[in-house]
């Protein structure tokens, strides 16, 4: 009896001091209670990438926003707003990974906070204090582990989200790719197409309590780009920050113009940290309670660049428009153009491409190139202009399998694309993730063939990357 009295107030007063080391979340906060979780997805998770490699991580408790961080916080902030659609309410787009960790110490210091991030060297050298109290960017591994709110499966909800639920591309729900002729076959059919933002916690939050966790806006998370490594098995990663150096930073859960396919908890969006895009903004995060210690330092990795100043134009087209974009590019320019061509080249009829080459995306088939470029050739450019048409939201794999034959270390990469209503997709992350060791350049989105502003557009664009021209 004496034991169990005991045990009964050593109880109490754990319970008491676990409540005190995690005080109540700031107003428009949640508290994410820390755990173990698998992070990445099964292997048959269907349309999984092979960088989602599942391994255990630990988190410890944090904070995380509600909400998606609006254009007028940011307005408030820093006195600009940079985002491609404009309303206080709406999330704040276009803004870099660099300004985003700006964002986070200028209102932790509004707000008497200690900055969580010291940017050293013009960004090149970014040095975090884990255990400062102010605002942050999510880890990755804090960002999956609150969309999952404890689940496995590709999305929080049991039922693929649809437009109702997310603010997506809602033509094109999960799995429509292969189901695209026969679509009654999925729980989730296809629904509006919004093509813009919206004002953020416009549906209902996951488990969790987080607003728009998928869709809206993708949120930039800390970590470089990287490998997870081997399946760590039964191993725990304990706070995990991603490398400490890269070329590229992650962002996470997919925005108004993504597919399903990319709005899945384990999917890897990747950029330049100097990059911006009319789809990307982010959310805040605190420290909650005993917070991880310790300083991170990562190192923005040098990209070498080869300036002797000659540019190629590399393009795939299979109706034509990118040919047609490529050619006034080649009229302006004189540059060097080559047009890819594969050894068994697609089907010419549009319901027989459709197939294939969402079978090709979904195997990530490498499918053969008649097409080479001799290695001395290929040494004397320094850009390399890439023109494709965007095919289920990404790069057609002909263009995967030309980036993976070369070296691209020292090189720009320009990419230019063709689309039917969905501009870049995922295409540039394709390309991002492909070529490492490549800078990658503003891109140039032209509707089909890109009628009469072409020429205006072309000039525009070449100019914006300070490519030389005739
Ligand atoms: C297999 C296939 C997939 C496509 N997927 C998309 C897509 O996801 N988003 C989009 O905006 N347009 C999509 N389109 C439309 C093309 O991007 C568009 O027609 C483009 O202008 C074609 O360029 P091309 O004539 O150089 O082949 C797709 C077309 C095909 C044939």
């Amino acid at each position: 009896m004496k034991k169990l009295v005991f045990m009964l107030i050593f109880l109490v007063f754990a319970l008491q001091s676990n409540a005190k080391e995690i005080p109540a979340p700031p107003k428009d906060f949640v508290l994410i209670k820390g755990g173990t979780f698998m992070m990445g997805s099964p292997e048959n998770e269907d349309w999984r990438s092979n960088d989602e490699t599942q391994h255990k991580v630990t988190v410890a408790s944090f904070y995380m926003a509600k909400y998606e961080v609006t254009q007028k916080l940011w307005r408030e902030v820093t006195g600009k707003n940079p985002s491609s659609f404009t309303g206080d309410n709406l999330p704040v787009e276009n803004v870099t990974w660099l300004e985003a960790v700006e964002f986070c110490n200028a209102l932790s210091k509004r707000e008497g906070k200690t900055p969580a991030y010291s940017v050293k060297d013009g960004g090149q050298t970014i040095v975090w204090d884990r255990s400062a109290d102010g605002y942050r960017l999510p880890t990755e591994a804090e960002w999956e582990y609150a969309a999952r709110a404890g689940t496995k499966t590709p999305f929080y909800s049991k039922k693929v989200p649809g437009a109702d639920d997310v603010n997506f591309y809602g033509h094109y729900p999960y799995q429509i790719e292969q189901n695209y002729f026969n679509d009654e076959v999925l729980e989730t059919k296809p629904g509006v197409y919004r093509g813009k933002t919206l004002a953020v916690g416009s549906f209902s939050p996951n488990p969790n309590g987080l607003y728009d966790i998928y869709g809206n806006v993708g949120e930039w998370c800390f970590d470089y780009y990287g490998s997870y490594g081997v399946s760590t098995g039964s191993t725990t990663v304990e706070n995990p920050y991603g490398t400490a150096s890269g070329t590229r930073r992650v962002y996470r859960g997919g925005g108004w113009n993504d597919f399903g396919k990319n709005l899945r908890s384990a999917y890897r969006a990747a950029m330049q940290q100097s990059s911006r895009a009319y789809n990307v903004g982010l959310r805040l995060v605190l420290n909650a309670g005993n917070s991880v210690k310790g300083t991170i330092t990562t190192h923005e990795e040098a990209l070498t660049k080869t300036a002797n100043g000659k540019t190629l134009v590399v393009f795939y087209s299979w109706s034509g428009n990118t040919r047609g974009v490529a050619k006034e590019i080649e009229r302006q320019t004189g540059f060097d153009t080559i047009e890819l061509k594969m050894e068994k080249p697609y089907s010419t009829s549009y319901n027989e491409v459709l197939n294939e080459a969402q079978r090709d995306q979904h195997t990530q088939s490498r499918p053969a190139l008649k097409t080479k470029i001799d290695g001395k050739k290929w040494a004397e450019y320094d850009t390399i202009i890439i023109g494709y048409p965007n095919w289920w939201a990404s790069i057609p794999m002909p263009i995967a399998t030309f980036l993976e034959s070369y070296d691209f270390s020292g090189k720009t990469i320009v990419p230019f694309c063709s689309h039917g209503g969905g501009r870049f997709g995922q295409s540039v992350t394709a390309i991002a993730k492909l070529a490492p060791k490549a800078r990658i350049g503003e891109g140039l989105s032209v509707h089909y063939s890109g009628g009469s502003s072409l020429p205006k557009d072309v000039e525009k664009w070449l100019e914006k990357n300070g490519v030389k021209r005739k």
